[in-house]
């Protein structure tokens, strides 16, 4: 489908005289253009300086009903422009298939845009990190194995071309230079934090610049430690960084080698997202509506990253590395506008600050009518098809394969094989469980292996020669931040057994391999037994499977569904996905809007892959998203203090560290060969005894930072008071997040580091929080290796 470009108008693009160099000198004051500019030291629309107040918003995680209430809401908050990206992966859910039709179509979205006054920045990737499956490409790319995603190969361009196309197509008469809502488009996506590749950046901007021509501005983000790795002549560079940052340090080196260049942090953190098993992310109001004040004051423009959250409905949440931690359904990202679209405290605070912004004589517009959310009170399921009397035929293959080899992106896979004979004690290993794993014996559920807690391995007792072993895997969300995006599901490699020592071990072969996809036909066609004819003794469990039943509303509102006694598994309610639930929390709830409910009945399927405790849910005026049941990926699960024993340790140095931003690197007299290194920090900076980390990297020999993949790191206490500063923190890739000591916790604060594997270490490079003065920074530490 091309549109017209019924926008192109001659005359006024003759006017426009747009440039996207920022390095010609431009006069500062108002000028006879239309259009969108890059100018010396601020950015003009129409000729006049202009400030981007930007909301990030993104219309795959807001219900379609909803698009116009939510462009509104950050209107009424004093922003002037919704900042988006576009999600590869949901426009070509099949390869060569484009939907941008109902929930996707995103033209639609930047004209509701455009009619409420919102100017638009478009992010269209192809990679776009945002805590979406797999950075929002399409899973089947990985059906090519060799695929080098987000860099030069032929096979990852042609299909990113592709789709830019398509894109375009929708987008490219809605430019600002043809009298349109878009500003500017973002060149890929804080490439620093992938690597150094300038060639691969530059062809991602041909491509655009092919379908978007030379007159649109386009821009590339990415941090203030990383951006000159990969930033390209002619395109404006913009920084990334959460709040409570030192706004000035920041910019500090975009200053220097660009003077004229207008300042715009384009993701401004508002609050986090979070993750299975680990506590729910909050970031103070205060220290985000200062940084805006801020910069405000100083005529540097901003994206509030996110101003509304909104839901990772479906399978569509990502997940972190290193590591493997799946991002939670809600997207609420404690920001300024509640999953549900209600104004918070935030929100009111904010908007109090950007009051003091608008036009002289000009008052922030009102809030549209608020959506109204209420409860539904407690109903039970009406039926359930058992997961194991409802399995499609299997195919066979000889040797365990992902799923996406079986061209299934989504969904659960069950393998099953017979068991040789195996002595008691022998080990059965999965490599690996991609990413939840149930393991049964003769129908026995016998252990489940959790890929975030690196489990891979079950003792075999009391096994029968000849016996049934099935492996039940339930693929999570893609990772998508970091290099492991290329994340396959399922069994990734092989199932082997072995001798309760781990000595001849042998590679289990001939399967039967059931897909399930995560289809809401392919559920609803199970055969379904009513709940009343289950003869459920008391205190045992719901067996795991498809359960279906109905409810009844006067008028549709919304509500949070309560799945706290569910187990693991997804909701949909009147065909529309609701996403992932599991007990272990933090998030107990699933976010129902109204605009997907009917008057009267309605129907709702939940596959548990566990099996609830009670098979009943309820509607909820306010969402849990603080509920933690279970252990955290990455969480300290031992205390450093108990795996230090000082006769195996030897003391490498003892070092003063200054209170300042920045990375600091200690280097060792010689490089020693090591697995574990111990940080023992005797003293902080901080007045209150506390002590924090934002990142940490170890040097091999050769001066280069070691792969973190693999890495486990403990400390002796951590606050989770608010903010989740566990210890996984500092080598979570994510310098605006940190490790802080426990307020309870006296000094020293002992850091544990097991690297993957023995190697030569040369030094470590520590970087501390980035605010104002770096708080808590680290003052004498002492380093031990084993
Ligand atoms: C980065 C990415 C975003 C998002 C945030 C964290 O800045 O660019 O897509 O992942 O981190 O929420």
């Amino acid at each position: 489908m091309k549109f017209p470009v019924s926008r192109l108008n001659g005359l006024l693009l003759g006017f426009a005289l747009l440039f996207v160099g920022i390095s010609e000198s431009k006069a500062d004051t108002v000028k006879d253009t239309l259009g969108f500019e890059i100018g010396k030291g601020s950015f003009y629309l129409n000729g006049h300086p202009f400030i981007i107040k930007a909301a990030e918003l993104h219309y795959p995680r807001i219900p379609r009903e909803y698009w116009e209430n939510r462009i509104q809401m950050a209107k009424a908050l004093g922003m002037n422009t919704i900042c988006l990206y576009t999600f590869w992966n949901i426009h070509e859910q099949e390869k060569d298939r484009f939907d941008f039709e109902g929930q996707n179509d995103l033209r639609e979205f930047i004209l509701l845009c455009e009619k409420n006054g919102m100017k638009v920045i478009l992010r269209p990737g192809p990679y776009v990190c945002a805590e979406w499956e797999m950075g929002g490409l399409p899973w089947w790319l990985l059906q090519d194995k060799d695929v080098r995603l987000r860099e030069n190969d032929p096979v990852f361009i042609d299909r990113v071309e592709a789709f830019q196309r398509e894109v375009a197509n929708r987008t490219s008469d809605l430019t600002a230079d043809k009298g349109g809502p878009i500003l500017m488009i973002q060149v890929e996506n804080e490439y620093g934090s992938y690597g150094e590749d300038k060639e691969y950046v530059g062809a991602i901007r041909d491509i655009l610049r092919k379908y978007y021509g030379e007159n649109v501005p386009m821009f590339q983000c990415d941090w203030s430690s990383n951006f000159t790795l990969n930033g390209l002549d002619d395109l404006l560079w913009t920084m990334n960084f959460g709040t409570g940052a030192d706004i000035d340090s920041q910019f500090a080196e975009l200053r220097k080698l660009r003077p004229e260049s207008p300042l715009m942090c384009s993701e401004f953190w508002s609050g986090w997202f979070d993750k299975w098993g680990a506590q729910h992310e909050t970031r103070s109001a205060d220290a985000m509506i200062e940084g805006i004040d801020e910069m405000l004051s100083k005529n540097i423009s901003f994206s509030l990253y996110m101003t509304h959250g909104g839901t990772n409905w479906g399978h569509w949440a990502g997940a972190n590395s290193p590591g493997y931690s799946p991002d939670v359904t809600s997207y609420d990202y404690d920001a300024p506008i509640s999953e549900n679209g209600q104004p918070t405290d935030k929100f009111w605070l904010l908007r109090q600050t950007m009051a003091k912004y608008v036009n002289e004589g000009d008052t922030l517009p009102d809030l549209p009518p608020l959506i109204e959310t209420t409860e539904i009170s407690s109903f039970k399921m009406d039926a359930v098809a058992p997961l194991f009397k409802n399995l499609p035929s299997p195919l066979y293959d000889d040797d365990v394969h992902s799923i996406e080899h079986y061209g299934m992106g989504f969904g659960s896979v069950l393998y099953s094989t017979t068991l040789p004979e195996t002595e008691d004690g022998s080990v059965l290993t999965v490599n690996e469980p991609h990413d939840y794993a149930l393991v049964y014996i003769d129908g026995n559920l016998v252990e489940t292996l959790d890929r975030r807690l690196g489990e891979t391995e079950v003792i075999l007792n009391e096994v029968k020669p000849g016996a049934r072993l099935d492996i039940l895997v339930e693929a999570m969300g893609r990772i998508n931040f970091g290099r492991a995006i290329k994340d396959f599901k399922g069994i990734t490699e092989n199932v082997t057994i072995s001798a309760p020592d781990k000595s001849n071990s042998v590679i289990l072969k001939g399967w039967d391999v059931y897909l399930l996809p995560d289809d809401q036909d392919f559920y609803v066609n199970m055969n379904f037994e009513s709940l009343d004819s289950l003869d459920i003794e008391s205190g045992y469990k719901y067996p795991q499977g498809v359960y279906k039943g109905s409810f009844f509303v006067e008028r549709p509102f919304d509500t949070f569904l309560d799945l706290s006694t569910w187990g693991k598994g997804l909701v949909y309610v009147n065909g529309h996905p609701l996403g992932r639930f599991w007990s272990i929390g933090p998030q107990q709830t699933l976010y129902l809007p109204g605009a997907w409910l009917r008057e009267g009945e309605n129907e709702i399927l939940i596959f548990d892959i566990e099996g609830p405790v009670s098979p009943v849910t309820s509607g909820r005026e306010r969402p849990i998203l603080n509920e933690v049941k279970g252990v955290a990926a990455n969480a300290s699960t031992e205390n450093p203090i108990d795996i230090i024993i000082p006769e195996q340790l030897e003391k490498i140095t003892e070092t003063w560290l200054p209170s300042a931003n920045g990375w600091k690197t200690i280097k060792f007299e010689e490089a020693v060969d090591t697995d574990m290194i111990i940080l023992n920090i005797k003293e902080s900076w901080s007045e209150t005894g506390t002590a924090a980390i934002a990142e940490i990297h170890v040097i091999d020999e050769n001066g280069m930072r070691l792969d973190r993949e693999g890495w486990e790191i403990l400390s002796e206490s951590e606050d989770v008071s608010s903010g989740n500063n566990t210890a996984g923190k500092m080598i979570d890739l994510q310098e605006s997040t940190y490790w802080k000591s426990d307020e309870k916790s006296s000094m020293p604060q002992r850091i544990v580091i097991k690297l993957a594997d023995k190697c030569k270490v040369s030094g470590i490079s520590i970087l501390p929080r980035m605010e104002t003065g770096a708080p808590d920074s680290v003052k004498l530490l002492e380093i031990y290796v084993r």
